[in-house]
């Protein structure tokens, strides 16, 4: 029985296609911390931004996913929207694995990782953090949409700060 993870062997990385949306919404929905979006926009997102998207899967089950993309603001920039490892495989290293690889692919034009993230959402706060460590460089956290942007949906949104991590050297990535 194997009781440590090797990252590399253990889990399977690639682009996803279409057809990983419904296993990607599965996989959000199970979070119950982040925003479950449509299924449809899931299917979309993986078949259109698959290049700067990511899922990890384990013996054919989908246990991670990042949904990313360049920043037509700032071209330099991946802005990555969801993160989700599914809760029997987190704290061994898949989503800072998963965004290491996004890096990988996109390191001809990106210097800088975006995120935004909640106040109350510690894991997400320690990935991100950790990662500008890992990287070797800065992270900086500036307001960004507030809980006014949101609309009334019967509980309130939470603010969501902006993660700006970089700029990163091309051999740190
Ligand atoms: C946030 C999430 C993606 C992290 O995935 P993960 O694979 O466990 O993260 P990693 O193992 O790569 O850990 C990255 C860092 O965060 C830290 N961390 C992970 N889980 C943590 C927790 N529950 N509390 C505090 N720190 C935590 C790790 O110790 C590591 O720190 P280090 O760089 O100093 O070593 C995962 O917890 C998750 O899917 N949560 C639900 C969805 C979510 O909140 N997504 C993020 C918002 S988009």
């Amino acid at each position: 029985m194997t009781l440590t993870t090797d990252i590399e062997t253990d889990f399977h990385f690639r682009k996803p296609t279409k057809e990983d949306g419904a296993a990607v919404w599965e996989l959000i929905k199970g979070t119950k911390v982040l925003d479950l979006n449509s299924s449809y926009s899931y299917i979309m997102w993986c078949e259109i931004f698959s290049e700067t998207s990511i899922v990890a899967e384990r013996e054919g089950k989908t246990v991670g996913f990042i949904s990313g993309f360049i920043n037509p603001n700032s071209p330099d920039s991946l802005f990555i929207w969801q993160v989700a490892v599914n809760a029997s495989e987190r704290g061994k290293g898949l989503a800072t694995k998963m965004l290491r690889q996004l890096l990988h692919r996109t390191e001809e034009e990106v210097q800088y990782v975006e995120a935004t993230v909640s106040p109350s959402n510690k894991p997400s706060q320690s990935l991100f953090k950790g990662l500008a460590k890992k990287l070797d460089t800065n992270c900086d956290i500036s307001d960004y949409f507030t809980s006014n942007d949101f609309p009334d949906e019967g509980e309130e949104h939470e603010d969501e700060l902006l993660f700006k991590i970089g700029p990163i050297k091309k051999e740190n990535k």
